[in-house]
């Protein structure tokens, strides 16, 4: 499915500095949509051309009042690319900070973000896509945090894609497995990145789903492997 213009939409994108929030949005631009970025720090790109709504992100009342600045205009597609992985301890020794900060970032940030716009995305007809983890539904030992984590977002996508139906709204989420970023690349230096999923492959799919023409996509969990 090609994706078409965006004139004329606007798209809100969450995690829009990270690498593949920063691909979606940059796509988005250049096609044409309105693009609000949802951040936590000033944006750094000054030539990006978009609206910036800045909050700390950090608990229900911040995320709630950054979507109501957000849905003062209307709310045509969001993209949840936020995210935050730590692995490679067991669960014995893993800090409760990183275990809060795993399920704060993946699972209630995207929960109180879809609090906040769903109305707006039921008003618009409009197309919510999330970002979940392959490693939730394929876990291996040492991630349980972050696959608990992320399995539940992928709950919340079920559940809210049932919620949406008939609505005209729909949402989905995209799973995959290592992206290829320059923190993977250092972690796992041995291993070929080709085999990895791209951020401009990934943003493509992301906007593939927000497509109006992906109006029967709902609730949807789609793995998005690689070649791995
Ligand atoms: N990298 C992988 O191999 C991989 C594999 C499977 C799934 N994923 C998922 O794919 C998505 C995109 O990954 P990526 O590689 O683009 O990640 P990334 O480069 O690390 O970017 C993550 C983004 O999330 C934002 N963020 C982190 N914690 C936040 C919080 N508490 N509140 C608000 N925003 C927060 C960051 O904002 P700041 O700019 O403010 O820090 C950043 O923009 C994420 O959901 C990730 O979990 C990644």
């Amino acid at each position: 499915m090609m994706s078409e213009s965006w004139h004329g939409r606007r798209a809100v994108v969450v995690g829009a500095q990270g690498g593949v929030g920063k691909v979606i949005s940059q796509k988005l631009r250049q096609r044409g949509a309105h693009v609000v970025a949802m951040v936590r720090k000033p944006y750094t790109d000054p030539a990006a051309d978009l609206e910036v709504v800045l909050s700390p992100l950090s608990d229900q009342a911040s995320v709630l009042e950054a979507c109501r600045q957000v849905a003062r205009g209307p709310v045509d597609a969001l993209f949840v690319a936020s995210g935050a992985y730590a692995g490679g301890t067991a669960i014995e020794a893993t800090p409760a900070d990183v275990f809060e900060h795993l399920l704060w970032t993946n699972a209630r940030l995207p929960y109180y973000l879809l609090q906040g716009l769903v109305g707006p995305l039921r008003e618009q007809k409009g197309r919510a896509v999330l970002i979940g983890a392959l490693a939730a539904e394929e876990p291996r030992a040492g991630q349980a945090a972050y696959a608990m984590a992320k399995a539940a977002l992928h709950s919340m996508v079920r559940s809210a894609g049932r919620e949406l139906q008939g609505s005209g709204a729909t949402i989905n989420a995209l799973l995959p497995s290592v992206i290829d970023s320059p923190e993977n690349r250092q972690a796992m230096p041995k291993t070929d990145p080709s085999l990895w999923v791209s951020p401009g492959r990934l943003a493509e799919l992301a906007l593939t789903l927000a497509d109006p023409a992906a109006r029967d996509l709902q609730g949807a969990l789609i793995p998005v492997r690689g070649r791995l």
